[in-house]
């Protein structure tokens, strides 16, 4: 029996799921009467081929010949830097009338800003899974996860989720923390540039999300230092994340077989030209090169300078209606799971298209084909 017809013979939808432990409960808690039930996470047993290169063309160049690159913003009802370095807050700009100019514009201004929050998007939110595709290709090819739930006929869609009877988030049970910083699936060969993420349903309070400028992280450090970095590469992996599917958490499915790149340690934005930290405790495993006390002395160090950061730091507290945007290739984020009490549900979803393989800060230095 091949390994893809184990999983499969293990696997059950979460619709699948909730149906049965709704009907335990009260009328409320049908899953007919969820607004947002043909959008809970399914685990098809499907075997995707791995993915081929692309080449990848960056919404957000069009804009930097744009007369006012930041015209979208024009009729917006309030505009808020969330902190100095990161993350912009958004009233009055409704992202589902956006036209392609519009949305070039906004890949620019994400892409400086890092991170920014539209509220009252439920006009966005309610137009549905074809409307989602079809505005993430605008940004680049569509990354379909390998191992998570999406909706039934939409492997594009990233959904996590959580409620009362299950959870299908990549967590570390035995964490002291929830919080683990990280860029989405970096041991993609093209790793994810601007990247929409919603919540369906959510908590009264908590599940939040935080977020970090991995500009600001490098910018924190001296001159000689970056200059070292900027000469290293270091192996991200999907391995990981495979094999805690595997052991039959979090939908037990394994889609597409998990891979390993090296990418540079400091990348170059291909529109800002901005210089990011690429690591992350999550997938990255060991720096290209190093005696293996080396790599994890200098691995820790950025992991715990990017954990102290608060001062490049940004929290999104999600309100019902908020669209939050940010470019994978210069930020890092990490869940909160401060809600596990309330047993609410929370749900959301990621249109996540690919981009660029990652740029060296350092021209010229090699990476493995
Ligand atoms: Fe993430």
């Amino acid at each position: 029996m091949s390994t893809v017809e184990t999983i499969s013979e293990t696997t059950q939808s979460v619709a699948a799921l909730s149906l049965r432990s709704a009907s335990e409960g009260t009328k409320a808690e049908q899953p007919e009467s969820y607004r947002y039930a043909h959008l809970l996470p399914h685990f098809s047993p499907a075997h995707y081929p791995p993915l081929v290169p692309f080449e990848h063309v960056d919404p957000g160049s069009r804009a930097l010949k744009h007369a006012d690159p930041r015209a979208f913003l024009a009729n917006a009802s309030s505009v808020v830097e969330l902190t100095p370095r990161l993350g912009t807050e958004v009233r009055g700009v409704s992202l589902a009338g956006l036209d392609s100019d519009g949305r070039d514009q906004l890949a620019l201004e994400v892409a400086r800003r890092g991170l920014m929050v539209f509220r009252d998007q439920g006009e966005f939110i309610d137009k549905g899974p074809e409307a989602y595709l079809e505005w993430g290709r605008h940004f680049g090819r569509l990354h379909v996860h390998p191992t998570s739930g999406h909706p039934k006929d939409y492997p594009q869609i990233h959904l996590v989720y959580r409620d009362a009877n299950s959870t299908f988030n990549f967590e570390i049970n035995d964490s002291i923390t929830s919080t683990v910083w990280h860029s989405d699936v970096s041991y993609e060969l093209q790793p994810p540039g601007l990247t929409t993420f919603f919540l369906l349903s959510q908590p009264t309070t908590g599940g939040d999300t935080l977020f970090t400028s991995q500009v600001s992280t490098l910018k924190k450090l001296s001159p000689s230092f970056v200059a070292f970095l900027r000469t290293l590469s270091a192996v991200h992996s999907g391995v990981e994340q495979a094999e805690f599917s595997r052991s039959g958490k979090r939908g037990g499915i394994v889609r597409r077989e998990p891979v390993e790149h090296v990418h540079p340690l400091v990348r170059r934005h291909p529109v800002t030209g901005d210089e990011a930290l690429y690591v992350n405790k999550q997938f990255t495993r060991r720096i290209v090169g190093l005696k293996k006390e080396e790599s994890e002395t200098i691995l820790k160090f950025l992991y715990d300078h990017i954990d102290r950061s608060g001062d490049l730091q940004a929290r999104v507290k999600w309100e019902p209606g908020t669209v939050v945007l940010w470019d994978n290739r210069v930020t890092a984020h990490s869940a909160i799971v401060d809600y596990g009490e309330s047993k609410e549900r929370r749900h959301g979803a990621r249109i996540t298209p690919q981009a660029e393989r990652p740029i060296p800060a350092l021209e010229g230095l090699e990476l493995p084909q």
